[in-house]
């Protein structure tokens, strides 16, 4: 099924100067950028974003860190997009991930793991709306 994800290149990756390769490795997976921009967030749009993890011991250090710089989201689309995305990010902790996988390769920290994918087809619809109305991911 062909279906979209919602993929954020997060404030350490961009200031590592890490947003084109991380978006030529989304392309050579497969995973179509059908809408892309920059933003930088707020600490309640974080904490919006991220509401599910409220009442977890790292929400409040989360929020602040994704609040603390730019950052890329993208829309990304193909078969299986939320799966496919996951496999290729690698484990949240970059310390457990797999080789070859972007958290693998770029990641530093469990906080500062380069990337965000949406973990499930509900959390995709939350997270593409939460950033893109439908005039910016326009169906292709
Ligand atoms: P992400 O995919 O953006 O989803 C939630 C984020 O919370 C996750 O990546 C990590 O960056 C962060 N996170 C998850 N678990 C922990 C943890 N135990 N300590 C600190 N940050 C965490």
């Amino acid at each position: 099924m062909v279906e979209r994800t919602l993929a954020i290149i997060k404030p350490d990756a961009v200031s590592h100067h890490l947003v084109g390769a991380i978006i030529q490795r989304y392309e050579q997976a497969g995973l179509v950028p059908v809408a892309v921009k920059m933003v930088r967030l707020t600490k309640a749009q974080a904490e919006g974003f991220y509401y599910v993890h409220k009442q977890r011991p790292f929400f409040d250090s989360l929020c602040s860190f994704m609040s603390s710089g730019p950052i890329v989201v993208l829309a990304l689309e193909s078969e299986n997009a939320i799966q496919r995305y996951r496999d290729l990010m690698g484990a949240t902790d970059p310390a457990k991930a797999a080789a070859g996988t972007i958290r693998k390769a770029y990641g530093t920290h469990i906080e500062h793991n380069a990337v965000h994918g949406s973990d499930s087809a509900e959390s995709a619809q939350f997270e593409l709306a939460y950033f893109f109305s439908a005039l910016e991911s326009p169906q292709r």
